[in-house]
């Protein structure tokens, strides 16, 4: 079954083809990073404004090498995001589904990000990239750090969740803090790489819970910045392993308690190298993460997502609507 997968909720155009929820057969992204960079952030009218121009081209080479009669349905992320974005993306998906006889289904995209660990891909644990349940999602991106208990496909429990800044969210501020840019995740990844993580930074344990919090570590951060006399790379690399120390010993510790098979880690903050080398070295059971590029926002993974839906009957009529706040579990 060959599923189109169309996302829009942020600041990347994509569409994808994905057969059976894992086989990649296209993955077209159209990035506004270098748009959005001048302002330092994401700015929501331009956004919805380039993924209409960009929309049908991005589809058109999605479906380039696809016979449309071969297209089981469309897969369409409606929601968390950008109002204005996910508007582009649903009605688009509606107007190709209406004229290619197609069914649709809307897809939440944490729902999505977590599926990127179905598709075909190399898995750092060696394993075959096959989830199994009941598992533990880390979902850490620009707008949520959610930790989830998967029982199921679709059957997720909310556990915990950021109580103020997002993972991704806490990198970006602090690369504008250090003056490194955006995106902040890879630029403060980047400087890391040529210091030492010997500063004091706090972490908030918030020990009664699996809650997450990272505002306090940027303020910290923001006043030894302040103070001077610290290297732009020791700050950036201090900081990292305080986000990384925070989430995987909490996320371990929940996987312990909770006795599941497996950690699956998604979110554009699972890019990040020195996160993952700490699940791999401390993990007492398989962590699975996808290959940078389908952590970040992407549509093959809404496709993969999406190939389930279907499988399980759940499909969208025409009023599906945009949900900007949706949550997962
Ligand atoms: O999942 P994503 O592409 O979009 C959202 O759904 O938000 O995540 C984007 C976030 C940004 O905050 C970005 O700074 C962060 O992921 N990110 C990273 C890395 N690559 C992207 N954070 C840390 N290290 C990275 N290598
Ligand atoms: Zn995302």
């Amino acid at each position: 079954m060959k599923i189109l997968g169309i996302e829009t909720s942020c600041d990347e155009t994509a569409a994808a083809i994905v057969e059976d929820g894992k086989r990649i057969i296209s993955n077209v992204v159209a990035s506004q990073i270098d748009i959005h960079a001048r302002y330092g952030g994401v700015v929501p009218e331009i956004a919805s404004r380039q993924h209409l121009l960009t929309i049908i081209p991005v589809i058109k080479r999605a479906v380039a090498d696809v016979a449309w009669r071969d297209i089981s349905g469309i897969a369409v992320t409606f929601g968390p995001g950008l109002a204005g974005s996910l508007l582009v993306g649903v009605n688009v998906a509606k107007a190709v589904a209406l004229a290619a006889g197609l069914p649709i289904t809307g897809v939440n995209h944490l729902e999505a990000h977590v599926y990127a660990n179905w598709l075909d891909c190399s898995s750092p644990s060696g394993q075959d990239g096959r989830a199994r349940f009941p598992c533990l999602c880390l979902i850490v991106s620009g707008g949520h750090s959610d930790l989830l208990l998967m029982k199921g496909h679709g059957e997720f429990e909310k556990l915990g969740r950021t109580r103020d800044d997002a993972a991704g969210e806490a990198f970006d501020k602090a690369a504008r803090i250090l003056g490194l840019g955006y995106p902040g995740g890879p630029a403060i990844e980047r400087a890391a790489g040529s210091g030492t993580p010997c500063l004091p930074l706090p972490r908030a344990w918030l020990k009664e819970s699996h809650d997450f919090s990272f505002s306090g570590l940027k303020t910290a951060m923001w006043h030894l910045v302040q103070r001077g006399g610290v290297s732009v790379p020791d700050v950036a690399a201090s900081f990292q392993l305080a986000i990384v120390d925070v989430l995987v010993s909490k996320t371990i510790e929940a996987a312990k308690q909770l006795e599941v098979e497996q950690i699956l880690l998604s979110g554009g903050v699972a890019a990040n190298k020195t996160l993952t080398q700490h699940f791999l070295a401390n993990s007492p059971v398989p962590v699975l993460v996808p290959p940078s590029h389908l952590c970040t926002d992407n549509a093959a993974m809404v496709a993969a997502c999406g190939y389930y839906h279907f499988k399980a009957g759940k499909i969208s009529t025409y009023d599906l609507d945009v949900v900007p706040s949706l949550s997962l579990g």
